[in-house]
């Protein structure tokens, strides 16, 4: 007989004032990076910070191209950076931001399929998930406790090798 097979996925809604320093301190540095975007066909700023176990932040934002599809997102550009450079470290946590250009306010952007499975890649080599901040409609914060809850029924090395 069919079976229904679900998995539970969810967000956490905070207000700034609820949040830790460490982690007001990564969203805006996520907002800083996205300043920086390269993003002249979208005018679309995507910022990505990372915090790695080291303490380090490592920055991401969106790089785009004349040649559309050879662009590249903040949060893979933040995470091939991480991991190129220091490939043992493990990331604790990751801010993403986004914004119209020429608009002050961030607003509600979650993360495009191919920058889930790449951060979900990163997180099932880790011991630890990866929590992961977005900016909410109203400028709450949500936070996630893994990259499982953007991307339930992943595919990964598992999949390949059993
Ligand atoms: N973008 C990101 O940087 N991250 C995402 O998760 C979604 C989209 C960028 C790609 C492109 O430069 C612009 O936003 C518009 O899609």
């Amino acid at each position: 007989m069919a079976k229904r097979i679900s998995k539970e996925v969810s967000l956490t809604q905070y207000q700034v004032n609820e949040l830790d320093q460490e982690t007001i301190t990564l969203i805006e540095a996520a907002k800083k990076a996205a300043l920086n975007a390269y993003s002249p066909y979208s005018n679309f700023q995507v910022g990505a910070a990372l915090l790695l176990d080291n303490g380090e932040t490592i920055l991401g934002n969106n790089q785009e191209n004349a040649c559309y599809p050879a662009g590249l997102c903040a949060e893979r550009v933040a995470f091939f950076s991480a991991k190129s450079r220091l490939p043992d470290a493990q990331i604790l946590k990751v801010a993403i931001v986004a914004k119209p250009k020429g608009q002050e306010q961030f607003k509600m952007a979650t993360p495009c399929g191919s920058c889930r499975q790449v951060m979900s890649e990163y997180e099932n080599n880790q011991e630890q998930s990866i929590k992961v901040y977005l900016t909410a409609t109203d400028g709450s914060i949500l936070e996630s406790d893994s990259i499982d809850n953007f991307l339930p029924f992943k595919f990964s090395n598992k999949d390949l090798f059993s």
